[in-house]
């Protein structure tokens, strides 16, 4: 049998290089050698987009990016979350089996209790509906950016814990971080993030990215402008990225131009590609429905075999 992946992203909003990067990216990458199962964390979203007509379109929009950077989908499962029921009831047994405290270590939850953030239940036990994410379906990998990987932790601890009280069920997925891509940064130097505003848009038109880029701070040393030499390094090979920053060393309009070319350069194809799927939402839609009743078929049939684990199963 073909080793399997699981990955996904929240419907928040426009992703960005940092996403693709450090995640996404690697959804396409091993397509063809994962069975693999891309997922739209709707429910997971909930958590900050409580307005219906945003939820739609960035769904869609998710849908629609996927398939743009080169997901396909006679290869690939592309769903969301919602489709599949089993994510919400399995997150309930969970919760059953796992402490408050031990949830409470997570880093989402302590830093938005060190801002002093109002934390909703379902921020909260974030992690533990991301682990129905991946254990519903046996996945050998999970391709993610380093800021998830406490997530899959928490996903193989509990699995561990419920195959330890019911009886081995799950298998234990292995987070799969790039090396050189953990945290790709933003215009600020900082961890690239849809939240912090310091982000270049993955399908950015060519005047965002020069507004973007031209916004890069440029702290340097030996004449090397080291934000925009790490965003530069995604998207040129390194031999050739030292000699231009050698040759330009110092001149940090002349950088930051040149990666204004070769960021435009590498995202113009992907734009387009968007653009052309943006003509026919409906065939996306249909895609979306199709994986939605492949996952639910897997799912189910993992849920099935833990309702009768836990003893639910009368008849
Ligand atoms: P954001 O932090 O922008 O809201 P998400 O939480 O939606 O991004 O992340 C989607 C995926 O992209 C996750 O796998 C996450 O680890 C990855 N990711 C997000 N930001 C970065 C980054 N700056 N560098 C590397 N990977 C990232
Ligand atoms: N929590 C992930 C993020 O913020 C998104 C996500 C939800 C996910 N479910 C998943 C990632 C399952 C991998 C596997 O980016």
């Amino acid at each position: 049998m073909s080793k399997r992946l699981l990955s996904g992203v929240k419907p928040t909003g426009r992703p960005h290089i940092g996403n693709y990067f450090g995640a996404m990216k690697q959804f396409v990458d091993l397509q063809h050698e994962y069975e693999s199962f891309v997922m739209i964390a709707d429910y997971h979203a909930l958590n900050t987009i409580q307005n219906a007509e945003e939820m739609k379109e960035n769904i869609l929009g998710v849908a629609m990016d996927y398939l743009a950077i080169g997901l396909d989908p006679e290869k690939v499962t592309i769903f969301k979350q919602s489709d599949v029921q089993a994510h919400t009831e399995l997150a309930w047994i969970f919760d059953t089996i796992t402490t408050m405290p031990y949830l409470m270590r997570a880093h989402a939850f302590k830093d938005a209790e060190a801002k002093n953030k109002e934390i909703s239940v379902g921020t909260f036990n974030y992690p533990m509906l991301m682990a129905t994410d991946i254990l519903l379906y046996d996945p050998d990998i999970v391709p993610v950016g380093l800021d998830q990987k406490q997530h899959v932790e928490i996903t193989r601890d509990t699995a561990e814990k419920f195959n330890r009280i019911y009886g081995e069920i799950f298998k234990l997925p292995e987070a799969k971080i790039l090396a050189g891509m953990q945290t790709v940064p933003g215009t600020d130097g900082q961890k690239m993030s849809k939240s912090y505003g310091n982000t270049i848009p993955l399908f950015s038109t060519d005047e965002d990215i020069t507004k973007a880029v031209m916004s890069i701070v440029t702290d340097s040393s030996a004449g090397v402008p080291h934000n925009v030499y790490n965003i530069h390094s995604l998207i040129r090979d390194k031999s050739s990225l030292d000699a231009l920053y050698a040759e330009k060393a110092g001149k940090y309009k002349d950088l930051k131009e040149a990666l204004i070319d070769d960021l435009k350069k590498f995202i113009a194809p992907l734009r387009e590609k968007r653009a052309e799927l943006e003509k026919n939402p409906e065939k996306v839609l249909e895609m979306l429905k199709k994986g939605g009743e492949k996952a639910r078929a897997t799912a189910e049939a993992k849920m099935k075999l833990v309702r009768e684990k836990i003893g639910v199963t009368l008849y």
